[in-house]
């Protein structure tokens, strides 16, 4: 049976407006990339679907963020690509925040 798991990957004040950070805790699925959008959390795989470069290191604009490496662009909520070179969408994580630590939920198999 598949139940949510909410991990705590760092406070408001850890992510300053703009920018991304890149978290890699080991009750995550993958390396994350928490971003902080004008004050909204966005937590995306932090791989990109092209090549191997970290998101977290990108620019964040109009509720996306561009690759660093090849300027693909995916948008923050959804995980969409929507610009080339990228074809492929990255993995978006529900958020959520709570006395000023984010939250990311990851799906785990056989809860308890
Ligand atoms: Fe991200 Fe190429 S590695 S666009």
């Amino acid at each position: 049976m598949a139940s949510v798991l909410e991990v705590c990957v760092c406070t408001v004040e850890d992510v300053p407006s703009g920018e991304g950070i890149r978290v890699d805790l080991a009750d995550l699925p993958e390396p994350v990339a928490v971003f902080n959008d004008a004050g909204r959390f966005y937590a995306l795989s932090d791989m990109c679907s092209h090549a191997e470069a970290s998101l977290a290191d990108g620019w964040i604009e109009d509720c996306q963020v561009e690759c660093p490496l090849h300027s693909a662009r995916f948008d923050l909520l959804t995980g969409k690509a929507c610009s080339l070179p990228a074809i492929l969408p990255v993995r978006a994580y529900p958020v959520t925040m709570t006395d000023g630590k984010v939250y990311v939920s990851v799906p785990t198999v056989g809860g308890t």
